[in-house]
């Protein structure tokens, strides 16, 4: 019989230590005791492969390269988060919410990919086939597994191409006396999976659900086993949806994936340029264009804004889908470098869309909104706007500044303004507003 102890583990950072208890001695946050396994008498794999004799590093020369292929999992969205596919033996955790779609998502994938396990422990098979019916998928190749004992799930571990936990929440083992979805046993049944997954060289995608906190069960710990970890997201009431690499040990983690829920599941979204500006007529006062970098790839973005006299002693700074302090910022520079007299005025900003935009990048854009509104006319036809702006009024350059431009040019946005026409933002708003 295995035997268990608790263990001090942090939520935070994953250290862990047996006989503490308190704050986390790496990071200062709070952890908590965690069931953690120690032995098990016969089939202890740890005694089993401990060689006798002191263990030889190896020099770098000396092995071997291997380039193993990426099987490409025929989503064109989640290729291009994966780094260009799955590498065999890959673990990879999937969070999100529930009710954003990662079953189905999976479900998909199984069926692309074909000859896959799918070990449910959160839906019946019936539930399964009334998704499946839903996405029409017929694959003869692909098979369920009602279960939530770990233990029993490894077993039927074979040959596949790929394998599915949903959820690993439900996932327990016998061996601890804890309940499904406790740390320990997300941990503990992790482990087990990630070690079956290695050994048969099977890639694995377990599904792990996030709690209110928005952070998924043992964060920091189930983030430390697995080899890359996708953060699926997006507005329930909205159809879109994202999926962002945080970890990923094979690839790169600034890729976005963006999806579109439909009636028949999840689509790869493909014009996704002009996703986020509004449709119809955007060349209003206080609508501007710039260009937001997801990953590497630009993205064009509407920042609206809307002046409005105000008789506050405090006017109102409302943003939405930039930060409030930078908005504040360029307020500034706008009344002391720009001579606008927008200490009178309430300023409202908004980001078409409902897409957050974090990137100082978009600084002229929104001085050039706020001033477009101000004078209420719009920019010409076709602008983008695309600097970050200093304290000076001076505007910068940006990162991969061409390669936004270019793409810009490519969807009808022929006229730049950036750093390169125009050095200072009053003689921009000179030029083309006054
Ligand atoms: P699901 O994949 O079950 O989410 P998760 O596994 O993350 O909890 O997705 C559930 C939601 O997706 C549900 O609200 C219905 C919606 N949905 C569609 O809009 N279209 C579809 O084809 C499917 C299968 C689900
Ligand atoms: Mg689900």
């Amino acid at each position: 019989m295995a035997k268990s102890h608790s263990q001090f583990v942090c939520q935070q950072c994953g250290y862990s230590q047996v006989g503490w208890a308190g704050k986390c001695p790496n990071c200062g946050s709070w952890g908590s005791l965690v069931e953690t396994l120690i032995s098990k008498d016969s089939s202890e794999t740890k005694t089993k492969s401990r060689k006798v004799g002191s263990p030889k590093p190896i020099s770098l020369s000396s092995i071997p390269s291997r380039r193993s292929a990426r099987i490409s999992t025929k989503i064109s969205e989640l290729d291009r988060v994966l780094g260009g596919g799955l590498v065999p033996g890959q673990v990879v955790l999937i969070a999100g919410e529930p009710g954003i779609g990662k079953s189905t998502l999976l479900l998909q994938l199984a069926d692309k990919i074909g000859n896959t396990l799918y070990i449910s422990g959160e839906e019946s098979v019936g539930q399964i086939k009334v998704r499946a019916d839903r996405l029409g998928i017929k694959s003869k190749t692909l098979r369920f597994l009602e279960e939530t004992d770990v233990d029993a799930a490894v077993t039927s571990f074979d040959s596949e191409k790929l394998a599915v936990v949903d959820s690993i929440q439900t996932m327990a083992t016998q061996d601890l006396s804890g309940l499904a979805g406790s740390i320990g046993q997300v941990r503990e049944c992790a482990f087990r999976l990630l070690r079956i997954a290695k050994e048969k060289n099977i890639p694995l995608f377990m599904v792990g659900h996030v709690t209110k906190e928005g952070t998924v069960a043992g964060p920091a710990v189930l983030a430390h086993i697995v080899d890359t970890l996708l953060w699926f997201e997006g507005d329930k009431s909205l159809t879109l949806r994202l999926l962002r690499a945080v970890k990923n040990r094979f690839g790169p983690t600034d890729e976005v994936g963006i999806f579109e829920m439909e009636d028949k599941g999840l689509l790869p979204v493909t014009n996704i340029e002009k996703i986020f500006l509004s449709k119809g007529n955007t060349y209003v006062s206080g609508s501007v264009i710039t260009s937001i970098l997801q990953g590497t790839r630009p993205l064009l973005v509407e920042i609206q804004a809307l002046v409005v006299s105000s008789k506050l002693p405090f006017p109102k700074r409302v943003a939405q889908g930039v930060d409030v302090r930078r908005l504040e910022l360029l307020l500034a520079v706008l009344i002391r470098r720009c001579g606008l007299p927008l200490y009178e005025y309430d300023v409202f900003v908004n980001v078409a869309g409902g897409i957050k935009v974090t990137e100082p990048a978009s600084d002229l854009a929104i001085c050039l909104a706020i001033a477009s509104s101000f004078f209420d006319k719009p920019l010409p036809k076709g602008s983008l706007a695309l600097g970050e702006v200093g304290l000076l009024g001076e505007i910068r350059e940006v990162v991969a500044q061409d390669k936004r431009v270019k793409e810009a040019r490519r969807l009808g946005l022929v006229r730049p303004i950036t750093q390169r026409e125009i050095k200072y933002v009053n003689e921009a708003i000179k030029k083309i507003l006054k």
